[in-house]
């Protein structure tokens, strides 16, 4: 078999520190690629006037494989402030490298999986009397990627042309006595195309791993068209997989549900802003940013990243503390898309074991506030809780 080839995208701040963790982690679970490194974010920025330069965009387009870090992103006015003096006023505009590339290579679909491992001090527990539980939480959430309220068709003051256009529904005879200019209108925009892919991967997820079923949270009772789309798709698709529950909920009784009973679900599917939500709020219950990750899957590209940020406060610290288990699960999902299964649950498991064992904790899973101190106060740093789950491989 040809190697694989692998674009890896560092980014910016502790991406460029987490990333060569799980490296090392592949390496030693025996996966071989070529890994080619690509530039991005805010260096680029500064010094080109551009975050996503178009070379990299070329190695994504040949290899349409990677594994991405995190960048930074800041305001307007900052941005273009910290711009090479010699690219100022000749037009540049900063945009955000991440939505850029999601927008570029059609990744409409946004996989994050929120999976407890027992024994994380951040997990969510459930009292009962005076007995506490840890319920093993596995959700995966489906969220539509490119669509819906991100699509970004939008104004404030809408022209004429578009006000009339609106105008043509009955509801909109509510605003007719607001002014244009005190009016602002952001379109929520589904397709049945979109909708369609992201029920039938999300099914076809639940098979291959055994989900018993796919929740569609969305709030079709209110948002009648958009939800209502997705909902009628998730329908017909479902008796292909009569083995797999269909269960639907609304997002406000799912932000409630997931704090009763999370144990509960399997695969949920929603669209673009319900799904960044629900998806936030379920990672929340498995140990926050330290454990959250993502993959953004189009057609013919796939980009793996973890949930966090360049979390810039810590980029200097030397040890470097934060978790790298973020960034090493993000290996793992790739691995699972390249259908190394085994591969992967080798490093689930190894991690398992770490966290079981209680021995070895980044700053964050002792509720520590983050600085140069957390070593001394018994903190592993990012290196030492590699080298923990290296060990356990
Ligand atoms: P952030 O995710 O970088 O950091 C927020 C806080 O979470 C950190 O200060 C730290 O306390 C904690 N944290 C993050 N990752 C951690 C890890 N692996 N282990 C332990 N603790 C961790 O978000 P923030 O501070 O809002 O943004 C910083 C920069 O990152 C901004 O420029 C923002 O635009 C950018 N950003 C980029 C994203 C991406 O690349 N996809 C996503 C979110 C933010
Ligand atoms: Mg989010």
């Amino acid at each position: 078999m040809s190697e694989r080839n692998i674009v890896i995208m560092p980014g910016d701040g502790i991406g460029k520190g987490v990333l060569p963790e799980a490296l090392r982690i592949l390496d030693a679970v025996g996966f071989s690629a070529n890994y080619i490194h690509a530039d991005i974010g805010w260096e680029f920025w500064c010094k080109e006037g551009d975050p996503l330069p178009q070379r990299t965009i070329d190695l994504l387009t040949e290899h349409r494989l990677s594994l991405f870090g995190a960048i930074t992103s800041k305001p307007k006015d900052q941005a273009v402030r910290e711009l090479d003096p010699e690219l100022q006023d000749k037009g540049h505009v900063y945009y955000s490298p991440i939505v850029g590339l999601r927008q570029h290579f059609k990744l409409d679909l946004c996989i994050r999986p929120c999976h407890s491992f027992r024994g994380n001090p951040l997990n969510y527990v459930r009292r009962i009397n005076d007995s506490i539980t840890e319920p093993e939480i596995d959700v995966v959430i489906f969220r539509q990627n490119t669509e819906g309220l991100y699509a970004g068709v939008e104004w404030t003051n809408p022209p004429d042309e578009i006000r009339s256009a609106f105008e043509i529904h009955p509801k909109m005879a509510a605003f007719n006595s607001t002014p244009s200019e005190d009016l602002a209108i952001s379109c929520r925009i589904f397709t049945r195309k979109a909708c369609h892919r992201i029920v039938l991967e999300a099914f076809k997820h639940a098979q291959k791993f055994g989900y018993k079923s796919v929740t569609i949270c969305e709030k079709p009772n209110v948002i009648r068209e958009t939800s209502g789309m997705l909902r009628g798709e998730a329908l017909k698709i479902a008796t292909d997989f009569p083995e797999i529950q269909l269960w639907h909920t609304n997002i406000d009784a799912q932000m409630m549900w997931l704090n009763k009973n999370p144990e509960d679900y399997g695969v949920i599917v929603s669209g673009n802003m319900f799904g960044d939500i629900v998806s936030d709020a379920f990672a929340g219950l498995v140990g926050g940013l330290g454990f959250a990750y993502s993959a953004n899957i189009g057609e013919d590209c796939a980009i793996f990243e973890p949930t966090h940020g360049s979390a810039p406060k810590y980029e200097e610290l030397d040890p470097p503390i934060v978790n790298p288990i973020a960034m090493i699960l993000t290996a793992c999902l790739m691995l699972e898309h390249l259908d190394e299964i085994e591969m992967a649950k080798r490093i689930r498991n190894a991690i398992g074991d770490v966290i079981a064992e209680g021995k070895v904790r980044t700053y964050d899973m002792m509720r520590l506030v983050g600085g140069p101190d957390v070593i001394k106060q018994g903190a592993a740093s990012t290196h030492k809780m590699t080298d923990a789950i290296l060990e356990k491989l």
